[in-house]
């Protein structure tokens, strides 16, 4: 697969051809993701809860996302690379935010980054383009607001909801956002949002109209437990995999049949 660049997003958009997106994490999953040509590598701030284990995204730190972000780099040839901004990273102000996401691309080796929120991030938005730091929005479900929405609900459900969503899409789109992620929203909305602007979307929850679509990796291989978000698929259970192996393993050894003489000197 040739590099995949911003641009080349674009052009998928433009011609139709779906965008497929996974979160990373680290290096070989980088690898593996390489082999099957996924377009877009994110290390997600769900790092939080998938690799740490806290209970939500916000005590992630900018040192969190940096130290996996240069693992996948490592890994990684021809994704894009996008490093996911945390809680707080791009809040507190537009220096801050140049400061923190120039930090992903210089020290990371990231090739954008992804904040969360509509209109209210559109200026940070546009300073960091202006700083050559390309971003991918994200709206709906932004789940650094998950106290504020009162747990993770789909958004967009009435009238006005709806309408501001779309009028966010619209300003972060003219601030400058290569792509944007939509998050847990009707289907209907998501093909609304998909025609209405012509930078990408990527959907998590979001239907099929989207331009593009994105899940946890952990998700998708079945190693997030048995209860899921509705729109989970889990394509495998390697939870129940790596509990088999795991176990044959500690038996083999109890037994003293491994290692056997195939695996001894
Ligand atoms: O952090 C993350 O993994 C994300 C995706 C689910 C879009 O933001």
């Amino acid at each position: 697969m040739n590099k995949i660049t911003v641009v080349k997003l674009q052009e998928m958009k433009h011609h139709k051809e779906k965008i497929t997106m996974l979160t990373c994490y680290n290096y070989w999953m980088a690898k593996i993701l390489n082999e099957v040509e996924i377009e877009v590598l994110l290390v997600g701030d769900s790092l939080g809860m998938v690799v740490l284990g806290y209970e939500n995204t916000l005590p992630v730190k900018v040192e969190d996302i940096l130290y996996h972000t240069k693992a996948v780099k490592r890994g990684n040839l021809s994704a894009l690379l996008v490093a996911d901004m945390p809680f707080m990273s791009y809040q507190v102000g537009e220096k801050e935010a140049l400061l923190n996401c120039s930090r992903m691309l210089k020290e990371g080796g990231a090739e954008a980054v992804k904040i969360e929120g509509g209109a209210g991030v559109a200026k940070t938005v546009k300073c960091l383009v202006e700083a050559n730091i390309p971003v991918m929005g994200h709206i709906g479900i932004t789940p650094q607001a998950v106290h504020k929405m009162g747990g993770y609900k789909v958004q967009g459900r009435v009238k006005e909801e709806a309408e501001r969503l779309i009028a966010d899409a619209q300003v972060l789109e003219e601030a400058g956002i290569f792509s944007l992620v939509l998050e847990g929203i009707p289907e209907k909305l998501s093909r609304e949002i998909t025609k209405k602007i012509s930078v990408p979307t990527i959907g998590i929850g979001a239907g099929k109209y989207c331009d593009g679509q994105v899940l946890v990796s952990e998700d998708l291989l079945g190693l997030t437990g048995k209860v899921t978000p509705k729109f989970v698929k889990q394509y495998v259970r390697l939870d129940k995999e790596i509990k088999k192996a795991v176990d044959r393993f500690k038996k083999e050894v109890k037994e003293n049949k491994f290692p056997s003489s195939r695996y001894s000197y």
